[in-house]
């Protein structure tokens, strides 16, 4: 009967949505707890492998992974924000936003790549190559829309313009823009 089939399929999304190592808008049985300052401290000091005094989650952000996942102190995720930090390897953190960092809206972050070796295999059968961890460093700025590639790191006190795609680490203390991203100045 389709309301009985309905009622198993909410029963074990909400089975699924509390052991899921995600959060976001499409894990609706958990998501609701980021509406709210406790709850959502609550899930994320549980799901994130480090969640920092004063940060925040914001409903509307993605994070896959989370087990792998830190994020410093002070640090406020906005909607629209992927972070996705699942690992095929054993990586032992995937994703590290340390204190003070500064995130816009919408920025997505990735540690793996698709094996694309040959054409005469579909890529979706060909795994991954090895995960590279990414890290930004203490106090740095990522504008809005910014993506981040696997095994960058993301120097202290550096700015990332806004929709700039970063596909190799920037050194600390510059200012960098565009795709792909280029440091344009240092900032003193
Ligand atoms: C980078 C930024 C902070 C401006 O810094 P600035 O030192 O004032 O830089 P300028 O505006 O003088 O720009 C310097 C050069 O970089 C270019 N540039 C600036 N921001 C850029 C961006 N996001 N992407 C690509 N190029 C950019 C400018 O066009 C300029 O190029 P030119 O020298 O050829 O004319 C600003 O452009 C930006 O991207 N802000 C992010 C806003 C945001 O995401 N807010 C979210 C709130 S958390």
């Amino acid at each position: 009967m389709p309301g009985g089939m309905l009622l198993s399929e909410i029963y074990n999304q909400i089975k699924y949505n509390i052991k899921a190592d995600r959060i976001g808008p499409d894990i609706p049985f958990t998501h609701w707890r980021l509406y709210f300052r406790s709850t959502m401290k609550k899930i994320c000091t549980k799901k994130f492998l480090y969640f920092g005094d004063g940060a925040q989650f914001r409903a509307g952000a993605y994070a896959v992974g989370c087990s792998k996942i830190k994020i410093g102190k002070r640090v406020v995720i906005r909607p629209n924000t992927m972070l996705f930090g699942e690992t095929n390897d054993p990586l032992d953190v995937s994703i590290t936003i340390e204190d003070d960092v500064m995130m816009g809206v919408g920025v997505q972050i990735y540690v793996n790549n698709h094996r694309f070796d040959t054409s005469k295999t579909p890529f979706i059968d060909q795994g991954y190559y090895p995960d590279e961890a990414v890290v930004i460093r203490n106090g740095s700025w990522i504008g809005a829309n910014v993506i981040i590639l696997p095994g960058v790191e993301i120097g202290e006190c550096t700015v990332i313009g806004a929709g700039s795609i970063v596909t190799k680490s920037i050194p600390p203390h510059t200012l960098a823009v565009g795709n792909p991203a280029r440091v344009i100045r240092k900032i003193e």
